[in-house]
């Protein structure tokens, strides 16, 4: 029997911080309101990076961690909503760089889910005997397609990167995955791509607003709280384990009232959710992966560490993973 394990994290953000004084400039907004409403005190924005620049440093970063080869690595799935281009992949870019010969590498579409499908996608390649090391990566600049005359949607969001390896092993790392979707939700939260348009076009123009964030904040709301909690807690009760069992909770980094709410309703102290927003913002796909990375700069998490990672996201789509930290 043999099982996954995660034997190196990496992350990376633009040099750029931007301040919620400084988006007080650009929409009518206030840091109060963003840090009240939310806990976002400032994020990183991309000053020209690609997605594929930024997802390459998140990915060296892992590797050196790991302490591995980059040709140790037999598959690449990147997980984004703002790729360089629709194809080729940015997942493809990254194996260029790495200058890795033939190895298969695809894109996965989830929205801030995504990273926890890449892991959950990367966990049964290897579990099936197709792959023995795995590059997950989740990145994105998303500053790219906010709209930065809507308050609703600019100050919420940040740019950045995160990567996992995932290697075979006899060490049980990952548990248990969890992920769903339901796409009758799809309208509360959207980056509309490009609409019909050739000679044969009958009937009007799309008119959407293509490549912009549009957002309903109440609704993805109260679905996030909602989703977060069944998520927990069809973990726990798969594994026979109590919320006193796990070690850390590593939330999707949209805001901390969100979080608080899973906590209440868990019953727990919101400590066990790491949180930091605060200087990140929301880094849709990147933001679980970065937040795993300052607990391990911050020595939070240990060899023997129980962990849930949980996230929602566009799709609507939503999951968890339970797993044992073994590094
Ligand atoms: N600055 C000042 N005022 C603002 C701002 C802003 N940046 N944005 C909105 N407002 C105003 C609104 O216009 C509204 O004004 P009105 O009452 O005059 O109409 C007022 O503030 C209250 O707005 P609400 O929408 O009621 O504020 P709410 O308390 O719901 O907070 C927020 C809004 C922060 C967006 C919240 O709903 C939320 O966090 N939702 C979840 C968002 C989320 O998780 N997004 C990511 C999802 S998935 C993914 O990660 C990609």
């Amino acid at each position: 029997m043999f099982y996954s394990e995660i034997i190196g994290i990496g992350g990376y953000v633009p040099e750029r911080t931007v301040t919620n004084e400084e988006l007080e400039n650009i929409v009518e907004t206030s840091d109060q309101w963003i840090t009240t409403r939310t806990g976002i005190k400032e994020r990183r924005i991309s000053t020209g990076e690609k997605t594929s620049q930024i997802a390459l440093k998140a990915a060296q970063h892992a590797i050196e961690r790991a302490n591995i080869k980059a040709n140790e690595i037999d598959l690449i799935i990147l997980a984004t909503t703002t790729p360089d281009f629709f194809t080729p992949s940015t997942a493809s870019l990254i194996q260029a760089e790495l200058g890795l010969q033939d190895i298969p590498s695809f894109d996965i579409s989830a929205g801030c889910t995504g990273f926890i499908y890449g892991l959950q996608i990367a966990d049964k390649f290897i579990k099936s005997g197709q792959s023995k090391c795995v590059l997950i990566i989740g990145a994105e600049v998303l500053s790219k397609v906010l709209d930065w005359n809507d308050r609703n949607t600019c100050v919420l969001f940040g740019d950045g990167a995160g990567a996992a390896i995932l290697r075979k092993s006899k060490k049980e790392g990952i548990v248990s995955t969890y992920t769903g979707s339901q796409g009758d939700l799809k309208g509360f939260l959207t980056i509309p791509a490009i609409s019909v348009k050739n000679p044969f076009l009958k009937g009007q123009l799309d008119t959407n607003n293509h490549h912009r964030i549009f957002m309903n904040g109440k609704e993805i709301f109260k679905f996030a709280t909602h989703i977060m909690l069944k998520s927990i807690e069809t973990l726990l009760a798969e594994n026979k384990l109590e919320i006193s069992d796990i070690d850390y909770i590593v939330p999707h980094q949209a805001n901390y009232r969100i979080i608080d709410n899973v906590a209440k309703k868990l019953k727990v102290s919101g400590d066990i959710f790491y949180k930091n927003m605060d200087h990140f913002g929301n880094t849709s796909a990147a933001s679980i992966p970065l937040a795993l990375d300052e607990m391990i700069q911050k020595k939070m998490i240990n060899s023997g560490s129980r962990i849930i990672m949980v996230g929602f996201g566009g799709g609507l789509t939503w999951g968890a993973i339970l797993l044992n930290w073994t590094m």
